[in-house]
């Protein structure tokens, strides 16, 4: 296997290697030597005026260690994939034994994931034994953005709650986890920092917060006029079918300060929810909704 264009850098490492292994031959060989210990003679060479070398054989098991290691990556080489593009008599990869692997899994798993698979949400919502493997996953492949009880952060909705960008019914919190999600709120900084100002006032006056009289009023025409109703509606009460917030309840996505919503409004948001279709296959979303839908199944409806 090789992910180079040209055949050069194959050749290149095969001379390496094969040459390597050849001057490793050579420098065993050539220092053979027939004479036995106590017959040899001195290499000629002094130091220090008395101090002379002896031309000693190299220990047997020394040499014996050199073969062994040339007679290993030669079989190696045969075997296994290494000398340039050969494939080598076993066929090993990596990815070969990754896949075989997987299947294995799949195999010895595949009966479970099927029994749930086929159960319908709110059943599998309620089963514990389903719950406990849909936890595993989402402790795996989702905590990392959402948090390990679901609870999510700034940006990262809580999936333990009743409150849903995209709505709560069973099928609609599949769909999500299937296909991901896109949330885009468009920046609105063209409006101007006091307009947006004034918006953001009145935001956070439709959830009780504490806002300024006079920007309330203003912020209420901005809303009316800007576009925000397209999205967020006429009641500020949000669209699920496009994941647009309820503006009106106490669940925020980033956050109710002032300066937060400023920045919602003037730079815009967009936040993206991964499809995990591909990734982790129907059988496995399907676990992991019923997991989602549990958390929230005991609690009341957040206003
Ligand atoms: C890379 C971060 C990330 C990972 C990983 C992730 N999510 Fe999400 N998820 C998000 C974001 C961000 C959103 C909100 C999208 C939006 O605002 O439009 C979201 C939204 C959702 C929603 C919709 C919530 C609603 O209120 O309608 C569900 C359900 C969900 N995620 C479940 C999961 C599950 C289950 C996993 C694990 C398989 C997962 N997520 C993994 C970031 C992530
Ligand atoms: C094109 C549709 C669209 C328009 C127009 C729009 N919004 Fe949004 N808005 C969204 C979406 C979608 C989100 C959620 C973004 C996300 O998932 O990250 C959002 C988020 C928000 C949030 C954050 C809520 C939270 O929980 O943190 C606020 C506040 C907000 N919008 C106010 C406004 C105001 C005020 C306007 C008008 C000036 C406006 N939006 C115009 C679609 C829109």
């Amino acid at each position: 296997m090789s992910d180079f264009v040209s055949g050069f850098w194959d050749i290149y490492v095969m001379v390496l290697v094969a040459g390597s292994i050849a001057f490793c031959m050579y420098v065993v060989l050539s220092n053979r030597t027939a004479k036995q210990v106590g017959q040899v003679e001195l290499h000629g060479h002094v130091w220090d005026e008395n101090i002379a070398e002896w031309n000693n054989p190299l220990p047997r098991w020394w040499v014996g260690l050199f073969w062994i290691t040339i007679f290993f990556s030669i079989t190696y080489l045969v075997l296994y994939p290494g000398f340039g593009t050969n494939k080598g008599l076993y066929g090993w990869s990596a990815h070969k034994q990754y896949d075989d692997e997987v299947k294995k899994a799949d195999n010895q798993y595949a009966p479970i994931f099927d029994k749930y698979a086929k159960m319908d949400l709110n059943a599998l919502a309620a089963d514990k034994e389903a719950n406990a493997m849909g936890k595993r996953l989402f402790l795996t492949y989702c905590a990392a953005c959402h948090g390990s009880d679901a609870r999510g952060a700034k940006g990262f909705p809580n999936l333990a709650d009743n409150d849903w960008l995209y709505g709560g019914e069973p099928a609609t919190v599949e769909t999500s986890i299937l296909g991901g999600r896109n949330g885009v709120m468009p920046p609105h900084a063209h409006l101007g920092a006091d307009a947006v100002k004034d918006a953001a006032n009145y935001v956070r006056s439709l959830s009780g917060l504490a806002a300024d009289s006079i920007r309330i009023q203003r912020g209420k025409e901005v809303f009316n006029t800007a576009g925000c109703t397209g999205c967020h509606g006429a009641d500020a009460k949000g669209n699920q079918a496009i994941g647009a917030p309820n503006l009106t309840d106490k669940t925020w996505l980033y956050g109710s300060s002032e300066a937060t919503i400023i920045e919602t409004l003037s730079k815009g948001r967009n936040n993206q929810m991964p499809a995990w279709k591909d990734m982790l296959g129907e059988a496995k979303v399907h676990l992991l909704a019923g997991y989602v839908l549990s958390l929230s199944k005991d609690q009341a409806v957040a206003k």
